[in-house]
């Protein structure tokens, strides 16, 4: 009982604070029914209105906290995204390439949305300093996956209306977590001496997002990523966002969490050199490239990304894609996920931006974690393998280098 007063109090605060939003939209979507389930929760099919989001019916906002390369205001951390989530934590990405912008400036003001634009300067930060390309990849990898802004769900539809309408909601929803300042009440601020345990951030923030936050820690224990969960209740740009425990658990150590200062670049006019380039130096492993096997299973894959048994395995050059991904690539060409669901190299594949493990090896694809096929490869035979569990037989890939 009492927890379900605190959710019926979560939801009003929520609520408010969305029918405050809503009156800056100006997209003449038909409004959704207020009975609507919430996001991952229905028990039984709700047809495509542009009121229900699915199927990445979980939505992150994510934020950095990029003290490497500083980047952004000393006392924010910036936004990462907003991202569509499915609701057993594996996800789709770039789902439309008809969608697909190449400049996110431009489609901005030409919406005339320049107050916009420049919230996104100061809050949206690109660590390398292309915010441009920040937002096009974050829109093109998971604006391109959400349902109820498809161009379909408008009225009067005027071409990219979609993407301004994703960084609007990205920036509010963001303007409405303010990590720094959260963890700054419970005393826990960035310190070149000071660490603090994983309880103490945790608590900071649940007490007040309501639920589990996510945060990440990098190789050096510190502090650098914040994810919130939320279900959704209606559409991106009008719906009413719900917090939700954060599907995974933090990976910082129980204590001795670093919360390191941004500091300012230091004098010399050339930034990217010297030890802390972590975003280049954590090296791509791919120097002469590699193979990808499968763990417990004959053979590997060639070129075209088919399960093959008796050959020769195929080079692959594993590199760094922007914002965390990886690319893979073989003689063929780059790698991607057909119309099928099939993993494919070559010619007319769009490249997808895979996960990459380097103390397992492990490679995987939106959150999923294996691969599976239909059958093991019998002599000659080539067999296509798939992400996830879906097929037969299942395991792990694993890059191998040279
Ligand atoms: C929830 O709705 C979606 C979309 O209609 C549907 O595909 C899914 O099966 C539904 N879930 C359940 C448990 O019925
Ligand atoms: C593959 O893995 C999934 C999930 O781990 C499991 O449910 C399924 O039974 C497995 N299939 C086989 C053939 O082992």
């Amino acid at each position: 009982m009492v927890s379900h007063l605190v959710l019926r109090y979560l939801v009003a605060i929520v609520s408010t604070t969305a029918a405050h939003y809503s009156s800056a939209f100006k997209a003449d979507m038909s409004s959704c029914p207020s009975d609507i389930p919430l996001s991952c929760t229905n028990s039984s099919q709700i047809p495509d209105t542009c009121c229900f989001e699915y199927p990445g019916g979980v939505l992150l906002q994510t934020q950095f906290w990029d003290y490497d390369y500083p980047t952004g205001p000393d006392d924010m951390f910036t936004l990462h995204g907003l991202w569509p989530d499915n609701c057993d934590g594996t996800y789709n990405q770039f789902c439309d390439s008809s969608l697909q912008i190449s400049n996110a400036e431009e489609v901005l003001t030409s919406f005339g949305e320049e107050q916009l634009l420049e919230r996104m300067h100061e809050v949206w930060k690109d660590y390398q300093g292309d915010d441009n390309n920040l937002w096009v990849h974050e829109f093109n990898k998971h604006g391109t996956c959400l349902s109820t802004i498809k161009p379909s769900c408008y009225q009067n539809f005027e071409t990219n209306r979609e993407v301004v309408d994703y960084f609007r909601k990205s920036v509010e929803l963001f303007e409405g977590l303010p990590t720094y300042r959260w963890l700054e009440a419970a005393g826990i601020t960035p310190s070149d001496s000071h660490t603090y345990s994983k309880q103490q951030i945790d608590e900071a923030l649940k007490s007040r997002f309501g639920k589990e936050v996510y945060f990440k820690c990098d190789r050096n224990h510190a502090l650098n990523e914040v994810w919130y969960f939320h279900h959704l209740r209606g559409s991106i740009p009008h719906g009413n966002y719900v917090p939700i425990d954060a599907l995974i658990s933090s990976n910082c150590p129980a204590f001795g969490i670093k919360f390191p200062l941004k500091k300012a670049p230091s004098t010399s006019t050339n930034t990217a050199t010297g030890t802390e380039t972590s975003a280049t130096s954590t090296a791509t492993p791919t120097g002469n490239g590699g193979y990808l096997k499968l763990e417990n299973q004959a053979g590997c894959l060639i070129s075209n990304g088919k399960w093959f048994a008796s050959g020769t395995c195929a080079t692959y050059k594993l590199s760094k894609a922007s914002f965390g991904g990886y690319q893979l690539t073989s003689s063929k060409g780059v790698c991607g996920i057909d119309s099928d669901g099939y993993f494919a190299c070559g010619r007319g594949v769009t490249a997808a931006q895979f996960d990459y493990d380097s103390s397992s090896g492990y490679v995987t694809y939106g959150g999923q974690s294996g691969w599976s096929a239909d059958r093991v490869p019998s002599r000659n035979v080539q067999v296509p393998i798939m992400p996830g569990s879906g097929r037969n037989v299942n395991f792990s890939l694993i890059y191998e280098t040279r």
